[in-house]
């Protein structure tokens, strides 16, 4: 996909976003991490479109879920994403049937982890994983379990290891 379309999204996600600055600087961040995985995995053109269009769309369900919810409830977000999803791709002239659908059906299922039915799904996880890591400040036990859990390619694992000083298995707290 020409990058001035996945350019085009994020300035419209960041405009959606607008007052919000720590949302967008976390998909802003999400997204690079997730271009770093696709990229290391070699994935194919098509894969690497979906990877970054829903690394950068993948909250965007969150302001609608505040409006109408009072709350980011995993559920609600997940529920109200697809539908903007879709409207900024289409503004941005996504039109690639197979592209937006993946898109929307993976921010409308990415913290529900079960769902994960693909290498795209799973990289955006990861993407979003390593951020969250950092920004919620997480301790070191929960940083080793989400390792052990849910890092599966090796892109993802060696970046993982390479930002967050994981204990080693003999020391760890669970
Ligand atoms: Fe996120």
């Amino acid at each position: 996909m020409d990058e001035s379309k996945i350019m085009e999204v994020a300035q419209r996600a960041i405009a959606y976003d607008r007052d919000d600055t720590r949302r967008i600087m976390h998909f802003l961040t999400v997204w690079n991490i997730a271009r770093m995985i696709a990229s290391g995995e070699k994935a194919d053109d098509d894969t690497k479109a979906v990877v970054e269009l829903t690394a950068i769309l993948h909250d965007i369900g969150i302001r609608n879920s505040l409006i109408k919810y009072n709350d980011a409830l995993s559920i609600h977000q997940e529920q109200e994403g697809p539908a903007v999803a879709n409207l900024i791709l289409t503004e941005a002239k996504i039109l690639d049937t197979k592209i937006v659908e993946r898109v929307k059906f993976i921010t409308g299922h990415h913290h529900t982890y079960s769902a994960c039915d693909g290498q795209d799904f799973q990289m955006v996880v990861e993407a979003d994983l390593i951020a969250n890591s950092y920004e919620d400040d997480l301790r070191p036990a929960t940083r080793n379990r989400i390792y052990d859990e849910f890092i599966r390619t090796e892109t993802g694992k060696k970046l993982y290891k390479g930002i967050f000083p994981l204990e080693s298995a003999d020391d760890r707290l669970y």
